[in-house]
């Protein structure tokens, strides 16, 4: 049996499956030594004992819970390859079915203005930069080493977005009346007391200012002044997209039914979850 898999088995057989591990196993080698995965069986055998002290050190680092697209810096989403630390939410692949609905919908129309808001790792922005082609995409967020990530994987893409850091609480909407055809975010929207629910690999890694809404008594406070902005900063016709909580869904659609929202769909994720809601202004 070779001597790192049996290594990563030991450490890491009561947090990952046996799938998971095998999974980790190969993805190391690929990311950190540039193994392809025959190369990982072949040269196995040849690998020297200062690779193997590098492997260990990264395993330590899982048993740990790290996440490992923080490990090897790196997430793929939509397709596309992303630049990932501890300054950013690791794009979810919920996410990535709210990017889809929104290229299915514009995939015919160029020229777009587009604002992102909480922008992070800019998974959103570059991937509908790539694909919706000639918009001009504003991503704010209020994180400054966000902002450096999201930078970077502007460059890594090709993709040219607008990166601002805007605390969207601090923007008046008057600013920017009528300006943009969508408007996007996928805010902080996790309550602090499902923190006692969640895996150590997000609570102890991933950027709280990202995930936790803090305001202890109004979980909805992002999407209330998102929404209120969006009725001023959306063009006539201009379209909102969020992703949310599974359990705020009904709340948020009512909300923007206050504000005259119209055609609002609630919409479900792969794992039958109520994950996206979009409307027109
Ligand atoms: C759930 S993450 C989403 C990141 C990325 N858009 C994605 O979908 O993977 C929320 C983002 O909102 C940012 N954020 C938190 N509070 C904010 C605020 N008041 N104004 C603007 N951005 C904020 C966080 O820094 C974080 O990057």
């Amino acid at each position: 049996m070779i001597k790192s898999l049996n290594f990563i088995r030991d450490n890491l057989k009561n947090i990952y499956s046996d799938r998971e591990i095998y999974f980790l196993y190969k993805i190391i080698f690929e990311k950190k030594f540039y193994f392809s995965e025959i190369d990982i069986l072949l040269k196995e055998k040849k690998n020297s004992l200062k690779n193997f002290e590098i492997f260990k050190k990264i395993i330590f680092r899982l048993k740990n819970h790290e996440p490992i697209e923080y490990i090897i810096s790196e997430k793929e989403f939509y397709n596309l390859k992303f630049f990932v630390n501890g300054s950013v939410l690791i794009p979810r692949s919920e996410t990535e079915e709210l990017v889809d609905l929104i290229i299915e919908n514009y995939k015919d129309i160029s020229n777009l203005k587009i604002l992102d808001i909480g922008t992070g790792s800019a998974c959103i922005s570059i991937s509908l930069g790539k694909n919706l082609k000639n918009s001009e995409i504003f991503s704010w967020d209020i994180s400054k080493n966000a902002l450096k990530v999201a930078k970077k994987n502007a460059i890594l893409n090709s993709v040219n977005i607008i990166l601002e850091e805007k605390n969207i609480f601090q923007e008046n909407p008057i600013f920017f009346k009528e300006n943009f055809d969508i408007i996007v975010s996928n805010p902080p929207y996790v309550r602090n007391s499902e923190k006692k629910f969640m895996e150590k690999k997000v609570i102890n890694f991933e950027p709280e200012i990202a995930i936790f809404v803090n305001e202890e008594d109004n979980d909805l406070i992002f999407y209330e002044k998102i929404i209120s902005f969006s009725k001023i900063a959306l063009k006539k016709n201009g379209k909102l997209f969020f992703e949310i909580n599974e359990v705020f869904g009904k709340e948020i659609c009512k909300l923007l039914e206050k504000e005259d929202f119209k055609n609002i769909i609630l919409k479900k994720d792969i794992f039958n979850k109520d994950r996206i809601i979009f409307c027109k202004k």
